[in-house]
């Protein structure tokens, strides 16, 4: 595991936009699994800088997004495809069709969970997996349980993520209660996993994550088994 320190977030954000650039030059032909929320945006806001100038090309480029809320799609401002489309992917010369996240809207969630995980092994897996943390521990949706779940699946949002996601929304009764999440595994099967982590709230649950015991209870922490891990924070 590799800890880098950043000074604030937007050196955070540079840092991880770095990493991924680098992956996107070396290899154009990527796979990227990206996530959303606060964390990601000045990466993102790096990366479309670093298109216009000319130096990163996303042509050739695949990407598959963690999550994705369940009854949400594309026109509602706050699903995370409206987000990836507002944040990257319509500022970047990437192909949409290569872009994907999970339908959140599908009639048969258990089949669009099956399709998910079909997709990302059709694809061959994933070279290099963004990520954030939640305060409970959480990567993606994948919730504090008893058990780690391996597949993409339907999970029932606790209620610490439903108030940390409702300044996204007018209200905490507007976030969806449910959310389809890639599973642990096709996470830990990522070649590369880039965790970052800005505000110094999550300082602690981080710390648990990274130093404390392998357990569903801090999803996270299944991280530290992972053979090529960074992780970018803004505090010691
Ligand atoms: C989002 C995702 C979540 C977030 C986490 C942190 O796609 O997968 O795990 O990374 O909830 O969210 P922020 O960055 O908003 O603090």
């Amino acid at each position: 595991m590799k800890i880098i320190k950043a000074k604030n977030y937007n050196d955070m954000s540079r840092k991880a936009a770095n990493i991924i650039s680098a992956q996107v030059i070396l290899y154009p032909y990527s796979v990227l699994g990206l996530a959303t929320g606060s964390s990601p945006v000045g990466t993102y806001e790096q990366l479309v800088e670093w298109y216009a100038k000319g130096d990163i090309d996303f042509s050739n480029t695949t990407t598959v997004n963690l999550d994705e809320y369940v009854g949400l799609d594309a026109s509602s401002k706050q699903s995370y495809r409206y987000f990836m489309n507002e944040h990257l992917f319509t500022k970047v010369n990437i192909d949409m069709s290569k872009t994907f996240v999970p339908n959140g809207k599908a009639e048969d969630l258990y089949a669009e969970c099956r399709r998910y995980d079909d997709l990302i092994t059709s694809l061959g897996g994933i070279d290099l997996q963004l990520l954030g943390i939640g305060h409970n521990g959480h990567i993606g949706f994948n919730e504090p349980s008893e058990a780690f779940e391996k597949t993409t699946h339907c999970i029932d949002l606790k209620p610490s993520t439903i108030e940390a996601n409702k300044v996204f929304f007018y209200s905490a009764d507007e976030v969806p209660r449910q959310a389809l999440t890639m599973g642990i595994k096709s996470i830990m099967q990522a070649k590369k996993v880039l965790l970052i982590v800005n505000t110094e709230e999550k300082k602690e649950i981080l710390e648990q994550a990274l130093f404390g015991s392998v357990t569903p209870e801090v999803p996270a922490s299944i991280l530290q088994l992972h053979p090529d891990l960074t992780v970018v924070t803004c505090f010691e």
